[in-house]
């Protein structure tokens, strides 16, 4: 029998798929439907920074009006004393999971500011989340903002989230530092655990007819992989904390590439969302035929073994590999 086991965060997974952070492992079924199928850990959806803020902010509003009286007499409503706010749901949530699964769960915060909400990581730590995922969606447009600025946000985040916390902590990152390398190494340095590469940043379209901005959200293909799989290549081995692939990861040869440039973790999502949780089990299987047919022992005996450290050509990986793709490109 082939071990399909790997170690992420410290956490001894039973196999490296991991489905991140959706609408499916917000409800409950589909978390089960997802461990049935295989998945070997989950990530809640993220609780967002702005939706806690929001939320602090209408109920200091409602409180200070009341305590003025200049509330409409007939539109009072006395707060109810079991007000579930944003955070209680999601503790909900996380218990709820932690009861009904036995594979671990990984909470998940997004924001950006260096603010009081941050603190709501001890309480999902104390909640009994195996591990923290840290999102930071940040997009660097302020022409006054050198990357310093942008890279001591991250920093600072993971370092007060440290001080309070135990447990093991990942940071998912967008692709866009001047410095990936240099950047996940100082992440290493403040406390992470590991990193997600890489965020997908939704572009938002313009409407021609009516001329306004319009949000947009489409599913990631497999062609988005490989640019996490190079990062993951280049890291392998340089730096000495867990790396997981996010962003296009939807058929065995995708995950095949990125355990064998070496990530410790694959993470699933759009593929979950366009075919269910019980792909996962598919997948499972067709990675342990060709683990048999490679006649490797183990998914830890392939992890990284064309990572940048180990690959028989590790230029390919690099810029000197750029002028010889662009010359043997046939019109
Ligand atoms: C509907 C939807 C909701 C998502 N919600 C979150 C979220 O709450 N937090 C987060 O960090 N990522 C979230 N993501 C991003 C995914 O976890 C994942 O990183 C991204 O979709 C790339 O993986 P994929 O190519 O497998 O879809 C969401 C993605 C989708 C499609």
């Amino acid at each position: 029998m082939i071990d399909l086991s790997s170690n992420y965060l410290g956490l001894k997974l039973k196999n490296p798929l991991i489905p991140s952070s959706s609408p499916l492992t917000g409800n409950l079924d589909d978390a089960r439907r997802l461990e049935d199928a295989g998945a070997a850990a989950i990530v809640m959806p993220s609780l967002f920074e702005e939706s806690v803020i929001l939320e602090q902010k209408q109920l200091d509003k409602y409180v200070h009006s009341h305590a003025l009286g200049n509330y409409e007499a007939e539109s009072f409503q006395p707060v109810p004393s079991d007000y579930a706010g944003e955070l209680d749901n999601y503790l909900d949530h996380l218990h709820h999971l932690k009861s009904t699964l036995n594979i671990p769960v990984i909470a998940s915060l997004n924001g950006i500011s260096v603010n009081g909400w941050i603190d709501f990581g001890k309480e999902l730590a104390q909640a009994g989340a195996d591990a923290l995922e840290l999102n930071v969606y940040y997009i660097a447009a302020d022409p006054e903002q050198d990357s310093k600025h942008v890279e001591n946000r991250y920093i600072e985040l993971l370092t007060d989230l440290r001080e309070q916390i135990d447990i093991p902590i990942t940071m998912k990152l967008s692709s866009q530092f001047s410095s990936l390398a240099n950047m996940v190494s100082k992440l290493q340095t403040a406390g992470a655990n590991g990193v997600v590469l890489f965020n997908r940043f939704y572009q938002p379209d313009i409407d021609l007819e009516t001329l306004q901005i319009k949000p947009q959200l489409e599913l990631s293909s497999s062609q988005e992989a490989l640019l996490r799989i190079r990062w993951i290549a280049l890291l392998r081995n340089r730096v000495e904390l867990s790396l997981a692939a996010t962003g296009g990861f939807h058929c065995l040869d995708d995950i095949l590439k990125a355990l064998l440039a070496g990530a410790d973790a694959v993470y699933l999502c759009s593929v979950l969302l366009n075919k269910g949780p019980e792909v996962i089990a598919a997948l499972l299987l067709e990675l342990q035929q060709w683990l048999e047919e490679k006649e490797y022992e183990s998914v830890q005996q392939m992890q990284g073994s064309v990572s940048h450290s180990c690959a028989i050509d590790p230029a390919a990986y690099e810029h000197s590999n750029y002028v010889n793709v662009i010359k043997s490109y046939k019109p």
